[in-house]
């Protein structure tokens, strides 16, 4: 049975912080940020977005009656969540007004959850075939200000549908994935903001890439020749590249080219959004699928995701005909086009101007958030959603 990915929604904040000026107000050239870590824009949640909202708006563009009557699973990867009990997919599955007779669960590991939520949608399609399965993979990353990953932070979500017979992407079989116990990226559950060593990070990410890359091919038979592109989790944009350029010379001059300009593409959406972390690798298929001019159906797709502490994995995918016509391009444009910038000074005081911990009460103030679903405050200790603008 042919599974996979039959639709894929994103959805960013309306705010940005040009890398530019964050390089002028640090005090660093910005060549650092827009060459060295390959990052334009980076995408600002205003206190009305959490990962819940994100992902609710991410999956609102896609889903249709259809959909939310057949969907019986909801998965949702984040390492952001809101709570350390309930999931944020029962949250996402009444907003959404998902068919009741549904699992929703929360899934961790840092920049792995979605993958982990794809893999086992696959196994649960495979169960039930009629069955379709929401995967979402929403962010917010936080490393604080004035830090070295300051400039690698970002928000957003992205919302996957898995079905049989799927419009977008035909999941292939073999799969290759690596755990090892490391202490490269981790946020302990007292702090709103990540720890990283992140010169270890980079090192780890490679080295993971590494692995599950030889164990694929060794499982599979298939080399570097048999692939049209490689989309990679993208903490920053050049991380991805220094991966693939680890694996470029098995392949001909003609096949380096390929890859290499297809790897463009696949991260212009990232660099105008930042790193949005479990959907980091979703948003660069999506940036692919989105504004490439050649790729073709029948074209191999691989994808490599990691998510620190560490699960590495490596799996591909084969493009359906037509697949141009089920994307959902314009809209995403238009809310890139819609988005304000916001001075440094204004992300500053964004950035610390946290919701309360203590667990007192607050409103807040959604007139400048103009996403349809959003965070209307707490009360009695419960976040209040709202939806409909
Ligand atoms: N023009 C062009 N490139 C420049 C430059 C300039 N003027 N100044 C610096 N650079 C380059 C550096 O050479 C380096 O490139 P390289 O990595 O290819 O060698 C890059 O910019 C970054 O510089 P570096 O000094 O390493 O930056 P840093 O110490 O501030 O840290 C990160 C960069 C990415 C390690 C840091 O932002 C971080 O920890 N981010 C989080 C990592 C992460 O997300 N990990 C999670 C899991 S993957």
């Amino acid at each position: 049975m042919n599974i996979g990915i039959d639709k894929i929604g994103f959805h960013t904040p309306h705010l940005y912080v040009d890398m530019n000026k964050l390089a002028v107000a640090r005090d660093v050239e910005p060549e650092k940020f827009t060459i060295g870590i390959g990052q334009e824009k980076m995408a600002l949640a205003p206190k009305t977005q959490d990962a819940v909202t994100l992902a609710a708006n991410a999956a609102q563009l896609i889903l249709d009656e259809n959909d939310k009557e057949k969907i019986d699973l909801v998965i949702f990867g984040t390492e952001s969540g809101i709570d350390h009990s309930k999931s944020a997919a029962v949250y996402i599955h009444r907003l959404l007004g998902i068919n009741p007779y549904a699992r929703s669960i929360e899934l961790k590991q840092a920049c792995y959850g979605a993958t982990a939520g794809i893999q086992m949608a696959k196994g649960h399609i495979a169960l039930n075939p009629e069955s379709k399965v929401l995967v979402l993979g929403a962010d917010i990353a936080r490393y604080g200000l004035n830090t070295s990953g300051e400039s690698t932070q970002g928000a957003g979500a992205v919302a996957l549908v898995i079905s049989k017979n799927p419009k977008l992407l035909v999941l292939e079989e073999e799969s290759a994935y690596l755990t090892d116990d490391i202490m490269d990226f981790w946020r302990p559950v007292y702090s709103d903001t990540a720890f990283v060593d992140g010169k270890f990070s980079n090192e780890q990410y490679i080295s993971f890439f590494n692995k599950v890359w030889e164990k694929y091919k060794e499982k599979t038979n298939l080399a570097l020749k048999d692939f049209s592109a490689i989309c990679f989790h993208l903490p920053y944009t050049k991380m991805g590249l220094k991966a693939l350029r680890t694996i470029l010379e098995e392949g001909t001059e003609e096949e380096q080219t390929r890859l290499k300009k297809h790897y463009q593409t696949s991260t212009l959406y990232n660099r105008i959004v930042g790193n949005i972390y479990t959907g980091s690798l979703y948003l660069s298929l999506l940036s692919l699928l989105e504004q490439n001019d050649d790729l073709k159906a029948g074209s191999r797709i691989g994808l490599y995701s990691y998510g620190s502490g560490a699960v590495g994995e490596f799996f591909s995918g084969n493009l359906q005909p037509d697949y141009k016509e089920y994307l959902y391009t314009d809209e995403h444009l238009e809310m890139f086009d819609r988005r304000k910038e916001v001075s440094v000074e204004e992300y500053e005081a964004i950035f610390i101007d946290t919701l309360p911990s203590d667990g007192s009460d607050v409103v807040l103030n959604h007139t400048d958030d103009p996403a349809a679903i959003y965070l209307a405050g707490i009360e009695d200790n419960k976040r209040i959603y709202r939806s409909g603008k």
